[in-house]
């Protein structure tokens, strides 16, 4: 076993330590070597439209053991892949309320393991070219990559049977492109924050964020001299793009203070995943706040309204319409969740919505 690993194992170990105080959870981090090739975009664009780019990467990511016993739920693994402007503490909410706002202490006082991972190109995980590398494609591949060493238990040092997949957001579209490219990596995805419609939220979102080049922003905290890794200058946008409805002021804030990069490549390639996924045959749940500002704006019937979002109700909301994009699943749900905005699992109806995940995937067989 290589030393960085081992190193990485005791630092994982301190932390977990750490983390156990303050969240009663098992957890360490860890880093996963990966290799992978994409067929992705090629810019600017020479005369051929993809290139095969291939690299060698480090993932980074915390995995947590469940603080409750379930036996048939043991070695079903959730993977949490996070969405802009986030990393893998997206999902553990550790700097606001644990007890409110941490999806991995929820799914482990369910029974499950999870592993929050650092995409590709974000939070501690490797940063190669914004534009070139950091593209829908490579980052689906690198999951593939993650899962197929999870299968085989090269990962938390065991082997996992099955895998929920759970996504936010560009989380969820990369989840999207796994399905299209790997269908039969996930036995179930949970994607939030994720419609097939983004053309006018999206740009809205992007245009909100005021983004620049994070070098030129905050060069102490993000040293990568790449122009493509861009950050969030508008507090008010952000807050306005992924927040609404029922949530606290301070997490907001100290969302905004700690918010990460995000590689313009990735940006670029976002139509690649909302595309159907039509080998995809498991079961898929789709969870939106109700006032997703993102995916749910609608035009023109319902504009924007200090950046509401409106997902719609019932079998003709734009959350139930994701069902187009996997047709041949054996099981399709969806959830509104009232009073919320884009970022669901930041909103004081979290528990609210990590009850309805689980009751979807309990009700799935998991
Ligand atoms: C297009 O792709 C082919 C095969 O990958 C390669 O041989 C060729 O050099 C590329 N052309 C350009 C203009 O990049
Ligand atoms: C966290 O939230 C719980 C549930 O609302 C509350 O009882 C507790 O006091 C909160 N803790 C802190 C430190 O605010």
């Amino acid at each position: 076993m290589a030393t960085p690993w081992v190193r990485t194992l005791a630092i994982g170990c301190i932390l977990s330590y750490i983390l156990a105080v303050e969240a009663a959870l098992n957890c360490r981090d860890i880093t996963i070597p990966v290799s992978a090739s994409a067929l992705n975009f090629d810019f600017p664009a020479t005369l051929n439209l993809t290139k095969l780019v291939s690299g060698t990467f480090h993932i980074d990511g915390t995995y947590c053991e469940p603080s409750k016993a379930v036996a048939s739920r043991r070695n079903t693994l959730q993977i949490l892949s996070h969405g802009i402007t986030y990393d893998r503490k997206y999902w553990s909410g550790t700097q606001f309320n644990t007890s409110i706002y941490s999806w991995v202490q929820y799914a482990a006082n369910e029974g499950y393991p999870t592993l929050a991972l650092d995409r590709l190109c974000y939070g501690t995980s490797s940063h190669p070219n914004g534009v070139l590398v950091c593209q829908e494609p490579m980052n689906a591949e690198i999951m593939h990559q993650i899962l197929q060493k999870a299968r085989r238990g090269q990962i938390a040092g065991r082997s996992f049977e099955k895998i929920v997949y759970v996504g936010h957001s560009l989380g969820s579209l990369i989840g999207n492109v796994l399905a299209q490219i790997y269908p039969a990596d996930v036995d179930s995805y949970i994607l939030t924050g994720f419609t097939p419609f983004l053309a006018i939220g999206g740009f809205e979102f992007i245009l909100a964020l005021a983004p620049l080049p994070s070098i030129l922003i905050d060069p102490v905290r993000f040293p990568t001299p790449d122009l493509a890794y861009l950050i969030a200058t508008s507090p008010s946008g952000a807050q306005g793009t992924l927040y609404y409805g029922d949530y606290d002021p301070a997490v907001a804030a100290q969302d905004y203070a700690t918010r990460g990069t995000y590689p313009l490549g990735e940006i670029a390639t976002v139509p690649l995943g909302q595309l159907p996924a039509l080998g995809y045959t498991n079961s898929v749940l789709v969870m939106n706040g109700e006032h997703d500002q993102v995916f749910c704006t609608r035009v023109p019937t319902d504009p924007l309204v200090g950046y509401r979002g409106n997902c719609g109700e019932g079998e003709g909301s734009y959350t139930a319409q994701t069902r187009l994009l996997f047709p041949n699943v054996k099981a399709f749900e969806f959830e509104n969740v009232e009073e919320t905005g884009h970022d669901v699992d930041y909103h004081r109806t979290a528990q609210e919505a990590f009850a309805v995940a689980h009751g979807s995937l309990s009700r799935q067989g998991f």
